[in-house]
């Protein structure tokens, strides 16, 4: 059965978002990206992660020497992003609210990045679309993209109807999916019960991520001219439609 009240994306999530990944070794995923970048040669330490969502990336790229910059939809996302800067000495980030279907940016990026599924948010054709032509858009001459997402098969066998349930420092969470199989399109409710100062706290969000099949990405990008890899995430195996997350790689 629903919540009651349940609000939209990465609203009321968003204080509780960073405990919440703390089981995702962020710090790996920005060493693969860094070794992507070394083997297309890449050396501009100037990033631009789209959907940054409460900056855990942007904040490790900071470390890495790199000038930072982040988009996200989110108010309450960006809200939380703009405290962990407040409080770090690494320097300066920019930060956008914005669409990632419509970037907009003033000037060119030698590297874009969306992470953490974030583009199987965009639940249609056309907004997949938006999102890549507008990333071409916003690369330099020989930008290069790099992006992850979560393939079919993990949203409708490792999800699928099925509901997790975990324990992160004072949030009990239920994770609650169902898959669509004729939409491709994976919702989950998640509902937290927090300890906060004595008392308990509930509150749910609905989350909703489609599934592209590998091919339609790869023809995706190359009709917009970019050059691209597909590969398993974390590793440099060409990517199947049987692993669970892919990483692309897609150069201007
Ligand atoms: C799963 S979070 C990932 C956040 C971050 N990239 C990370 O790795 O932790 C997905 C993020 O995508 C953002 N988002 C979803 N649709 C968006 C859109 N159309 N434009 C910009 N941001 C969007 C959400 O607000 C949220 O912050």
């Amino acid at each position: 059965m629903r919540s009651e009240v349940c609000e939209p994306a990465f609203t009321i999530i968003a204080p509780y978002y960073d405990t919440l990944m703390s089981f995702v070794n962020y710090p790996a995923w920005v060493t693969y990206i860094e070794n992507i970048l070394a083997v297309h040669n890449r050396n501009e330490k100037r990033i631009l992660d789209i959907a940054c969502g409460t900056g855990i990336c942007l904040e490790l790229w900071s470390q890495r020497g790199y000038t930072i910059f982040g988009l996200d939809m989110s108010m309450s996302m960006l809200a939380i992003c703009k405290q962990r800067f407040a409080y770090s000495n690494n320097g300066s980030v920019h930060l956008i609210n914005g669409d990632m279907r419509r970037i907009g940016f003033a000037g060119k990026m030698p590297i874009i990045t969306c992470l953490y599924d974030s583009l199987n948010h965009l639940l249609s054709v056309d907004d997949l679309f938006g999102c890549l032509q507008s990333v071409y858009d916003g690369l330099e001459p020989g930008g290069i993209f790099i992006f992850d997402m979560n393939t079919v098969h993990c949203l409708r066998d490792e999800w699928g109807n099925s509901t997790f349930y975990r324990k992160d420092d004072k949030i009990n969470s239920i994770w609650i999916n169902s898959f669509d199989s004729t939409t491709c399109i994976s919702t989950l409710e998640v509902r937290l019960k927090i300890d906060e100062n004595g008392t308990t706290k509930t509150l749910s969000e609905f989350h909703q991520e489609r599934g592209y099949q590998l091919s339609l990405i790869r023809s995706m990008l190359d009709e917009l001219g970019f050059r691209s890899s597909l590969y398993r995430h974390l590793t440099f195996q060409p990517a199947k439609e049987n692993d669970l997350r892919i990483m692309g790689v897609a150069e201007k």
